[in-house]
């Protein structure tokens, strides 16, 4: 049971989660039938899914990454671990609460996305339009922030995506996006 985000909604969501399930294993069974009946003839058409695959296949695992933040009992920052660190570095005073915010205010549909960048030792927030464009090539996902109308319309209207947005925040458990970044940040250090 979420607070401010409706059952309904919730349901309605992950019905649409589940399309792109379906969807992405679709694009994989079509383009082998496709190639094994007429390879060359039907090129241009095995070429155009494949194009398509990466909005199925990140419309699904976006999603796993937003959902699974509202698993457990909302948790709040923790203080003075490593990813307030990264975070104090990079936006200053900002909170990424604050600044995940600023970057939500961008107009179209599609996500604010949190990396961790363990190589640079920093992070970095930037909007995906529609579920792969403008992704960050290679780096981890630490946080996923849903603003396609879909995500809150059953609930809210688009004047008040705010809404949403303050109760995404209040549903959000920080410790999986801590855990996420640690990980990253770990694996970086082998
Ligand atoms: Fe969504």
């Amino acid at each position: 049971m979420l607070e401010g985000i409706s059952e309904k909604q919730i349901a309605v969501h992950l019905a649409l989660y589940e399309g792109y399930v379906k969807h992405a294993n679709l694009i994989i069974e079509k383009i082998a039938a496709l190639k094994a009946s007429d390879a060359d003839g039907n090129a241009y058409i095995i070429a155009e899914l494949r194009r398509r695959f990466g909005f199925e296949f990140d419309g699904m695992r976006m999603h796993e990454y937003y959902f699974s933040q509202f698993e457990g009992d909302p948790a709040p920052r923790t203080a003075g671990d490593a990813l307030e660190k990264a975070v104090l570095q990079k936006y200053g005073d900002q909170s990424l609460e604050a600044h995940i915010r600023e970057v939500a205010g961008t107009r179209g549909i599609g996500w604010v996305v949190v990396y961790a960048d363990p190589s640079a030792g920093t992070l970095h927030t930037t909007f995906v339009a529609d579920h792969e464009l403008g992704q960050l090539a290679g780096l981890p996902i630490i946080l996923a922030l849903d603003l396609w109308e879909h995500a809150y319309m059953v609930d809210y209207v688009p004047a008040d995506k705010k809404i949403y947005i303050d109760a995404f925040f209040a549903n959000l458990n920080w410790s999986v996006v801590e855990k996420r970044f640690d990980e990253a940040t770990k694996i970086s250090a082998v």
